[in-house]
């Protein structure tokens, strides 16, 4: 028989509720480390590092309805508290939403890769997304990405590169649900490793005393 699945109400946030911004106390409660997940798919990571940080808020966001209601009945039977979901497109929503200075850490973890050259100008990973993300961090705040796949990585640090008066290069530490052999333990990654692919990650620290 199937599973019916509940309703978790704390755990989905819709933009139409957020009356023009992201605002951490109306939403998680409280204040705390802001943690932000572009493209959550399952949701492995988001469980998984909201247990083991439970004084931390994470935001998944996710344009996928079927990886999104999955992850909100994952979060929802848990009963994690500490999570919400939206299900948007990342980009325009953080450009329109999550204010100056709020986020501690970006979470980007096998990114589309759109392979076809005619496609690339999809991928997550560019100037303006970038000038964004770091306009939301914090002094500090990080940027975290992992991917299998080595070009768009080739691409990605010369889109990081251009910005290396305001971000710097730091190690990237596994994540919580990571178990051995793996950085961050997410639904791809295990999927890659599986097919003995090679992993790669970076992460980046917004430096501290920048005039934009
Ligand atoms: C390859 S999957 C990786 C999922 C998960 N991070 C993992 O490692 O298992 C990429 C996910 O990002 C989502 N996604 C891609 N671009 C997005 C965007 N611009 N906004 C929101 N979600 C996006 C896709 O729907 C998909 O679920």
């Amino acid at each position: 028989m199937a599973r019916i699945k509940k309703e978790y109400p704390w755990v989905p946030l819709k933009q139409e509720d957020l009356d023009g911004k992201f605002d951490m106390v109306r939403i998680f409660g409280r204040t705390g480390p802001f943690h932000i997940e572009i493209g959550s798919g399952r949701g492995t990571f988001l469980l998984n590092q909201a247990q083991a940080h439970p004084g931390d808020n994470f935001l998944g966001i996710e344009w996928a309805s079927r990886y999104y209601r999955y992850t909100v009945d994952k979060i929802g039977r848990w009963d994690i508290s500490n999570v919400r979901l939206i299900r948007t497109e990342a980009a325009s929503f953080i450009a329109d939403f999550i204010p100056d200075n709020s986020v501690d850490c970006f979470h980007i973890y096998f990114p589309d890769p759109w392979p076809k050259k005619s496609h690339r100008k999809r991928r997550f990973i560019c100037n303006s997304n970038l000038t964004n993300m770091i306009r939301c961090l914090k002094e500090s705040g990080q940027i975290r990405v992992a991917t299998d796949h080595e070009e768009y990585f080739e691409q990605m640090k010369s889109v990081f590169a251009l910005s290396q008066d305001k971000l710097e290069e730091i190690d990237f530490l596994p994540t919580a649900g990571a178990e051995t052999g793996e950085w961050v333990g997410t639904n791809f990654e295990r999927k890659y490793l599986k097919e003995q692919r090679s992993i790669y990650t970076i992460a980046l620290k917004k430096k501290s005393t920048i005039d934009f």
